[in-house]
C-alpha cells in the first residue's frame, strides 16, 4: 500500500505533529537527492558529518562552513529546525587541537582557549539557525567499571572538560538547548554511567539541559524493556530527551552475513513490527520526547552500508531506495492514528 484511503500519503510531520519533531541527518548529497521527501516528512534536520570539528576547523586559522551553510540554509527555506551536531567527540577530531607548537600534547590552558574560540565561532555563526547542540558526543566507556572513555580529552584535561564544553557552549549561545548524546544508550551498564555522568553535571549547575538518545538499534537488539527503562531513567533527572540518530538495521551487530542483494522478506517483516514497537514507546513519552531524528533519510544511503562490514548494503528507513513508504512506515503512522 503506497496510500491510505484517500490516496495520499500522510506526512510524518504532521502525523506526529502533537507529539514530537521528526528529524533526519542530512548531508550535501542526500539534501538533494531527498529534497521532496524532507521537504514533504521533515521538521528538522541534523548535519551528518558538516558540523563536526574535523570539517568546519580542520586547521587552527581555517573554519570551513560551506557545507553546513548549505544545510542551515536548506532548513531555513523549508522552515525546519535545525540539531547541531557535535562540538567535543575524540572522533572526527583534527591532531592540531590536541597538540602544542613543536609537537607533543597540549596542555589543558591551550586546549581550552582552543576549544572556547571554535564553540564561540561555531555556535555564533549558527545561533539563529540551530535550537540545540550535542554538546558532548560518546564521552562515556562501553565496558568496564571505568566512566570516562579514554580519550586526548579525557588525558589532557581529565573529566572536567565535559563541564567547560557545556559553559563555553551556553556563553556562546545562552538560548541553545544542550545535549550529552550517547550510543548503547539503552544498555543498563552504560545507561546507568550516563546517568551518573549527568547527573553530577546538574547538580554542579552545569548548563545542560538534553540527553540524545542515538538509538541506533537492530531488528532485535536493544530489548524493548531496556529503551522504556532508559527513558525512565533519563526523564527522571529532569531532562529533554532527544531520539537523535535512530535507525534499525536489519543485522544484529554480530551478524557478519554480506551476501544478500535486498532484504528478506523476514526481516522487513521484523522491521515492521519493531517500528511500531518503538513508536509505541516514543509515543507513550511524548511529554518527555522533543524530537525523534533518523540518521538518514532512504534506504538508498545509510552510514551502515559500510559499517561494520564494509560494502554491506542495509535497510535501516522508513522509506525504500526508491523512496517509497514501506510497511515499517504505514506501522508507524497508522499507530500515530490509534486512540491512546
Ligand atoms: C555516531 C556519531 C554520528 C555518526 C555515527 C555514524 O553515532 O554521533 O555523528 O558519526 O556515529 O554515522
Amino acid at each position: 500500500m503506497d496510500q491510505d484511503a484517500n490516496g495520499v500519503v500522510p506526512k510524518l510531520r504532521d502525523v506526529f505533529a502533537g507529539y514530537f519533531r521528526i528529524g533526519a541527518a542530512v548531508n550535501p548529497r542526500t539534501l538533494v537527492s531527498s529534497a521532496d521527501l524532507l521537504a514533504r516528512h521533515f521538521n528538522c534536520i541534523t548535519a551528518e558529518n558538516e558540523m563536526k570539528f574535523e570539517r568546519i576547523h580542520p586547521h587552527e586559522e581555517t573554519y570551513a562552513f560551506e557545507d553546513a551553510d548549505r544545510l542551515a540554509g536548506f532548513a531555513r527555506e523549508h522552515g525546519m529546525k535545525m540539531r547541531g551536531h557535535t562540538l567535543v567527540w575524540h572522533n572526527q577530531t583534527p591532531d592540531w587541537l590536541f597538540e602544542k607548537p613543536g609537537g607533543g600534547l597540549a596542555d589543558k590552558a591551550l586546549l581550552y582557549a582552543r576549544l572556547k574560540a571554535h564553540i564561540d565561532t561555531v555556535v555564533g555563526r549558527y545561533k539563529s539557525d540551530v535550537f540545540c547542540w550535542d554538546v558532548v558526543n560518546e564521552a562515556v566507556a562501553d565496558e568496564g567499571p571505568e566512566l570516562p572513555r579514554e580519550s586526548k580529552w579525557l588525558r589532557i584535561a581529565g573529566e572536567e572538560f565535559i563541564a567547560k564544553a557545556f559553559e563555553f557552549a551556553h556563553e556562546a549561545d545562552p538560548d541553545a538547548l544542550l545535549f550529552y548524546n550517547d550510543y548503547n544508550e539503552s544498555h543498563p551498564a552504560k545507561r546507568e554511567k550516563i546517568v551518573t555522568l549527568v547527573r553530577s553535571l546538574k547538580a554542579r549547575g552545569v548548563p545542560i539541559h538534553g540527553v540524545g538518545l542515538q538509538a541506533h538499534w537492530q531488528l532485535r537488539s536493544p530489548p524493548a524493556d531496556d529503551i522504556r527503562a532508559a527513558i525512565e531513567r533519563y526523564a527522571s533527572l529532569g531532562l529533554k530527551l532527544h531520539i537523535t540518530e535512530l535507525d534499525v538495521s536489519v543485522f544484529e551487530w554480530d551478524d557478519r552475513r554480506a551476501d544478500l542483494k535486498s532484504p528478506t522478506a523476514e526481516m522487513m517483516e521484523l522491521q515492521e513490527r519493531r517500528y511500531e514497537q518503538i513508536f509505541r514507546i516514543f509515543r507513550e513519552y511524548r511529554d518527555v520526547i522533543e524530537c525523534v531524528t533518523f540518521w538518514g533519510v532512504a534506504d538508498d544511503y545509510t552510514w551502515l552500508d559500510h559499517f561494520p562490514v564494509r560494502g554491506r548494503k542495509n535497510w535501516p528507513f522508513l522509506f525504500d531506495e526508491r523512496h517509497q513508504p514501506k510497511p515499517s512506515f504505514w506501522k508507524v503512522v497508522n499507530g500515530a492514528g490509534t486512540q491512546e
